[in-house]
């Protein structure tokens, strides 16, 4: 079952309860929580209290993305809020192994994300402590941005190692993906599929409901 995991950062912050829960009623499955630091990336988007302020309003599954360096300062806040996965970027982790430990520790589901310039065979060495893989396909730090095609390989790679590891471990696909070009991850092996500017502004529930069903004739 491929799932959907519209990330938040291009909802309409003024109205962010109601667009979560246009996502519920088009069938997303994940709701995509990009955290952002103004450090590991430019941008700073939003932290915990936000967090915190969407769970009673949905019973979907909780994927926070954290681009923040040295995360592990940060997950159990982010736990107690009410994330049921958290994926970093390795790149900003001095102690991936540490970090991963500590989410595990919190009863929460783990996830490496890696940056399109970063081998996705990095986290190989991490693979027992995974729940997720995130193959980023745009630099991290903003929405809206365009698929890198040289990324797609990397989906292949990390599906094979997914496979190789006999784990149930999800594959994500986050960035510039758009139902024009989503069977492109797809057919890389790609089983969760992160939008945010295709899925927000205008008809949310539509939009959201186009991808589901796409989904669902695979
Ligand atoms: C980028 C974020 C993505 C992004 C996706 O830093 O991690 O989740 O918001 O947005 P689109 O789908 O617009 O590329
Ligand atoms: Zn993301």
């Amino acid at each position: 079952m491929i799932k959907l995991a519209p990330s938040i950062l291009s909802a309409d912050f003024a109205r962010l309860g109601e667009d979560v829960r246009a996502i519920e009623a088009g069938g997303a499955d994940f709701v995509h929580i990009d955290v952002m630091d103004g450090s590991f990336v430019p941008s700073i988007s939003f932290g915990v209290p936000v967090v915190k302020c969407l769970r009673p309003v949905t019973p979907l599954f909780f994927d926070v993305h954290l681009m923040v360096n040295e995360p592990i300062r940060h997950v159990e806040a982010f736990a107690k809020a009410g994330a049921d996965l958290i994926d970093f970027q390795i790149e900003g982790a001095t102690d991936v192994a540490a970090t991963l430990e500590k989410i595990r520790s919190l009863g929460v589901k783990t996830g490496l994300a890696v940056k399109p310039g970063t081998p996705v065979e990095a986290v190989s060495s991490y693979i027992d402590m995974l729940d997720m893989i995130l193959v980023m396909t745009v630099e991290p730090g903003k929405g809206g941005q365009a698929y890198i095609p040289e990324c797609t390989e990397k989906i292949r790679i990390a599906r094979q190692m997914i496979d190789a590891s006999g784990r149930d471990i999800l594959l994500e696909v986050d960035g510039g993906v758009k139902i024009d070009n989503v069977d492109i991850p797809l057919a890389a092996g790609a089983d969760v599929i992160v939008a945010g500017s295709a899925v927000f502004g205008g008809d949310v529930v539509g939009k959201t409901r186009a991808f589901a069903e796409h989904f669902r004739a695979k």
